[in-house]
């Protein structure tokens, strides 16, 4: 498609963009009376119109029948958290049986790799990407210790080269190669939350298998934001969160994906609760525990149903659009940000003030940006005009247009408020 830097050109972008009618259906923060330029859904996604109602229905039905809502509320509580199984499967490439909805992302990750970080004396090793979010670099080391290891040993970071901002495929291959022989797992995101990266998961699964290691993805920045094949590419767990690109408000419920090949492996390692435990003696409350035979045995506890009220508002939305629509426009709408940034850049011309974008085009929706020679000085300026971007130390700002709520004109708007600040 041919671009242009004009409002006409983005309006009728608008007007021909089959997921419009979506952006009605999101609460925006306003600026002046106008709807901001809301561009950090890669950090808190926007409120689903629908959400105050979902909520609603739980609490009426608690009022109602007390108790008694696990059995008869409109969507009962006790399977509550069934009826995520589908739709989320479809988000991240897998089968019902392999994802399931609870806790919050690293609560799950720590879960996971109770099961899946079996370190060895030969085998103890993980590999992950340099500048991983740093709640995952904190679970990595903290379990390497729970194990009596040393980090410092134990985890191997896959890192950018000089100079560069994205982590290049045959590094991650290489240090996958040359750590084989004592690698247990490969851990990394599917897209970089710094950089906007994605990673080719299916490359990284195979490579990780072929060294006998088990492979995992924290897929924060990736669940609603790119397509995913979980189960195709033979990935062993991942676990996400819902409040960025899957719109379910702030710290709100995770989810989790364990692969079929481990749901019937006898000895797995796992903390157990009563919600992993067989559906059909769970309220005989024996003392054994039975898991499940799904990613359900990896949950513990009952389902918060109030505020997975708010996730099930979202997914609703997910499950109507689907992925192969959000990712088309997607492409569409990052691109046009893209060439707005680049034109801002000719336009400005100058060789000590301008705007890099440092995300590869390996990419999902987001683009981290160094504006050079501005420092956060421009980032307070944008957000003072009624552009919500976010900034990340030491010098990023991250623009994320999203494709469910986000149009062409805000992009226009955007490269308007960002060529004035400039
Ligand atoms: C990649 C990544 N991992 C982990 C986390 C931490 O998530 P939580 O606080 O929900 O455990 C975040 C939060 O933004 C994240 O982006």
């Amino acid at each position: 498609m041919k671009f242009e830097n004009t409002l006409r050109f983005a309006r009728l972008q608008d007007k021909k963009d089959p997921l419009r009618k979506y952006r009605d259906q999101f609460l925006f923060p306003k600026h002046n009376r106008r709807e901001a330029v809301y561009f950090t859904g890669n950090s808190l996604g926007l409120q689903p119109s629908t959400v105050s109602k979902y909520i609603q229905q739980e609490l009426d039905d608690w009022a109602k029948f007390g108790v008694e809502g696990h059995f008869y509320a409109r969507k009962p509580w006790m399977p509550y958290h069934e009826q995520f199984a589908k739709p989320v499967a479809k988000i991240v490439g897998a089968k019902p049986s392999e994802v399931v909805v609870m806790n919050h992302l690293t609560v799950n990750l720590h879960l996971l790799m109770v099961s899946f970080y079996r370190p060895t004396k030969k085998r103890f090793k993980i590999i992950c990407e340099a500048k991983a979010f740093p709640s995952d670099q904190y679970a990595l080391q903290s379990q390497v210790k729970f194990h009596g290891l040393n980090p410092k040993d134990a985890i191997v970071e896959v890192a950018q080269r000089k100079g560069e901002y994205a982590i290049r495929e045959e590094d991650i291959i290489s240090a996958i190669e040359k750590n084989k022989n004592e690698l247990a797992l490969v851990l990394f995101g599917g897209v970089n939350y710094y950089s906007g990266q994605v990673f080719d998961m299916k490359m990284i699964a195979a490579a990780g298998h072929k060294a006998g290691a088990i492979v995992g993805f924290d897929l924060a920045h990736a669940a609603g934001n790119i397509k995913i094949n979980l189960h195709d590419w033979n990935v062993d767990f991942a676990c996400w969160c819902s409040y960025k690109y899957l719109n379910s408000g702030p710290g709100n419920v995770a989810g989790l994906f364990v692969h079929e090949k481990h749901h019937k492996e006898k000895n797995i390692p796992r903390f157990a609760g009563w919600w992993g435990h067989d559906k059909a003696s769970r309220f005989k409350m024996e003392k054994n525990f039975v898991p499940l035979q799904t990613a359900e045995a990896w949950q513990i506890s009952n389902a918060p149903v109030i505020s997975m009220a708010a996730h099930k508002a979202s997914v609703d939305i997910f499950d109507e659009v689907g992925m192969n629509a959000l990712v088309t426009k997607s492409k569409q709408l990052t691109s046009y940000l893209e060439f707005i940034i680049e034109d801002i850049n000719a336009q400005v011309n100058n060789k000590k003030f301008y705007l890099e974008i440092i995300t590869p085009k390996e990419r999902g929706c987001q683009l981290s940006i160094v504006a050079h020679g501005q420092g956060k000085g421009l980032f307070n300026k944008l957000m003072s005009k009624g552009v919500i971007p976010d900034w990340r130390e030491p010098n990023v700002i991250r623009c994320a247009p999203v494709p469910l709520y986000n149009s062409f004109e805000d992009i226009f708007r955007f490269g308007q408020i960002l060529e004035a600040a400039l």
